[in-house]
């Protein structure tokens, strides 16, 4: 598969998202992680609170002292930043998230540490002196943000200008096209018009920041995977055409529109089947063009002004 460079790392176009893998049998996850890194899948994100206290980091963990020759062959990302019924930038928490899941993972360092949701009580500089202090401890080595607007971007980064926020990650898909949707609509009196986030795609392209977007074959909130949906007649036809004539997909599909898209963003995929990633990992070398692109984005619902 395809690379692309993240804050000097060769980073695989597509990473795996470790959200859901907390069920799955010793055996399964380690096919999941041995398949992903044979299909170019390099890039694993993670999180404190995937699986309810960190069960998802312990899992992963758990297969990299089982194997532990894999640990070199990825990188590996997590998030701080949600308690339970609060978000928490404090450095106490920042600092105490690390550390757990630094055990609980059984690594020395964790490549990228995102901050996973906006603290709207934080302090840019407590921020700073956290994020610098696991810099210089060798315990991080690159940070960013997940949910972030612009502003709040510029916030944080003013107060630590020599540590970089290299990534955002944020919900993107083709039917959840917020983040394209204002770009397109400029100043028109319609609902595609309103800007719901700083126009953050252009933020992002702007500064160099890698935008990871996550859920990418859900729509809605988790409701669930628009592929084969009967909410989505018309994506799903239009998906299995295209997908039919790029020898791909439709799920592959799915995430070449996202990859056709020039920002080069890093799709976070959560299927846990090996098969599916696969599948995605195959479609991610394919390029679709200009028109299928916008075919695409008209089959989902939206409408061009
Ligand atoms: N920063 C944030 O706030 C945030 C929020 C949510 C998630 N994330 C990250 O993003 C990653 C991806 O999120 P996600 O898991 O919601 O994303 P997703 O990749 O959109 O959805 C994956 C789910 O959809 C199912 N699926 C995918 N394609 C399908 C198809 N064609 N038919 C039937 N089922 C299909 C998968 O099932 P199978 O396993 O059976 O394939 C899996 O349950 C997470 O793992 C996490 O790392 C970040």
């Amino acid at each position: 598969m395809k690379a692309m460079n993240l804050a000097g790392d060769q980073v695989s176009r597509i990473a795996q998202g470790c959200m859901r893998i907390s069920g799955l049998s010793d055996s399964d996850l380690e096919r999941l992680v041995n398949e992903d890194l044979e299909n170019g899948i390099n890039f694993f994100d993670h999180a404190d609170i995937y699986g309810g206290n960190g069960a998802c980091e312990s899992r992963f963990g758990d297969l990299l002292r089982r194997c532990p020759g894999l640990r070199s062959r990825m990188l590996i990302q997590t998030k701080c930043g949600i308690r339970p019924g609060s978000y928490d930038f404090s450095r106490q928490h920042i600092l105490s998230s690390v550390e757990g899941s630094l055990k609980r993972l059984g690594v020395e360092t964790i490549d990228f540490l995102l901050l996973h949701r906006p603290d709207t009580l934080m302090e840019p500089e407590e921020v700073a002196g956290a994020f610098e202090e696991l810099y210089k401890a060798g315990k991080v080595r690159h940070f960013g943000v997940s949910n972030h607007h612009p502003l709040q971007i510029e916030l944080l980064q003013k107060a630590m200008p020599d540590l970089p926020l290299v990534i955002n990650q944020l919900q993107f898909s083709i039917t959840n096209t917020t983040m394209i949707d204002a770009g397109i609509n400029v100043n028109m009196e319609n609902a595609g018009a309103v800007n719901r986030d700083g126009m953050v795609l252009e933020y992002c392209r702007l500064k160099g920041i890698t935008i990871q977007p996550w859920s990418p074959l859900q729509y809605g909130f988790f409701e669930g995977p628009f592929i084969g949906s009967e909410k989505f007649p018309e994506l799903n036809q239009a998906l299995e055409k295209y997908a039919g004539e790029y020898g791909i997909t439709p799920t592959g599909l799915a995430i070449a529109w996202i990859l056709r898209h020039p920002a080069c963003m890093q799709p976070i995929i959560g299927s846990v089947r090996p098969e599916r990633m696969a599948e995605i990992a195959r479609a991610a070398d394919v390029t679709i063009s200009h028109d299928t692109w916008y075919e695409l984005y008209r089959a989902s619902g939206k409408k061009l002004p």
